[in-house]
């Protein structure tokens, strides 16, 4: 299966994408992902990056275009299919990726549409920490470690500071309806209340999947 998973910054597209590369084996690809390990591995792609995640801005098209056409290019991805995480974020973006997957011969099978009010959003990231040795994600209310935890094990985003947040959700608002109006026009969307326990936002995913296979 070739899936998109859309949704503002904390709706759970990381969250979903981890379940549904594990019940589906499909390849994750995500950009914010591959943005943060380029920082962390001291790459010029990351000095670029952080230069514009720090203040909760796009890195720019032709950077993000360029990567993701890389990893679709790569051989897994025929036979596996693949869950693009965090891209297209612009309209750009989705004309670029549709004309990047025709040149492949593939064709997306869906978009799923992780949908929440932004009011709840703050909350999310805010509390949002990340296993330092798996890369896993937890939150501190809503999904917190098993046990006792020991917070030095967790660090927090750079990118989640209330005031990138606020900046994150500005533009993710304003470049994300154009995409989803866009796909919705190829019946592709499937809309999941994001707002409900992550198990549940789960197996509502999870029925739309099995119905696509
Ligand atoms: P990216 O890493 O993609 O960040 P984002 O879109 O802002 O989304 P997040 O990863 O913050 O949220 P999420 O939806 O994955 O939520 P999560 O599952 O973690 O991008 C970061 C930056 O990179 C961008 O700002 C940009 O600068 C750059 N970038 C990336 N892609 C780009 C592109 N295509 N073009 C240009 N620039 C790009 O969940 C959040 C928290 O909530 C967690 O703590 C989790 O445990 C909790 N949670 C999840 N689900 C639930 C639930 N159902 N109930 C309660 N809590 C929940
Ligand atoms: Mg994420």
């Amino acid at each position: 299966m070739n899936l998109l998973i859309m949704g503002l910054p904390g709706a759970g597209k990381g969250t979903q994408a981890a379940k549904i590369v594990e019940q589906f084996d499909v390849a994750h690809i995500s950009t914010g992902d591959m943005f943060r390990a380029a920082i962390a591995n001291q790459t010029e792609l990351g000095l670029l990056a952080k230069s514009y995640m720090d203040g909760g801005n796009l890195v720019p098209d032709e950077v993000t275009n360029g990567i993701v056409k890389e990893r679709l290019g790569q051989d897994d991805i025929k036979e596996r299919g693949f869950l693009l995480d965090g891209y297209p974020r612009t309209i750009d973006q989705a004309y670029a990726l549709d004309q990047n997957l025709a040149d492949l011969g593939i064709a997306l099978d869906g978009v799923i549409n992780i949908e929440i009010d932004p009011a709840k959003l703050q909350e999310r990231l805010s509390g949002r920490i990340i296993h330092k040795e798996t890369g896993e994600t937890f939150h501190k209310v809503f999904n917190p470690p098993a046990g006792d935890y020991n917070e030095d094990d967790y660090y927090q985003r750079e990118d989640d500071k209330p005031e990138s947040v606020a900046r994150r959700l500005e533009v993710n608002i304003a470049q994300g309806q154009p995409i989803i109006d866009h796909y919705r026009a190829k019946g592709l969307v499937h809309d999941i209340d994001g707002d409900q326990d992550i198990e549940l936002v789960f197996a509502t995913i999870e029925k739309v999947l099995n119905n696509l296979k």
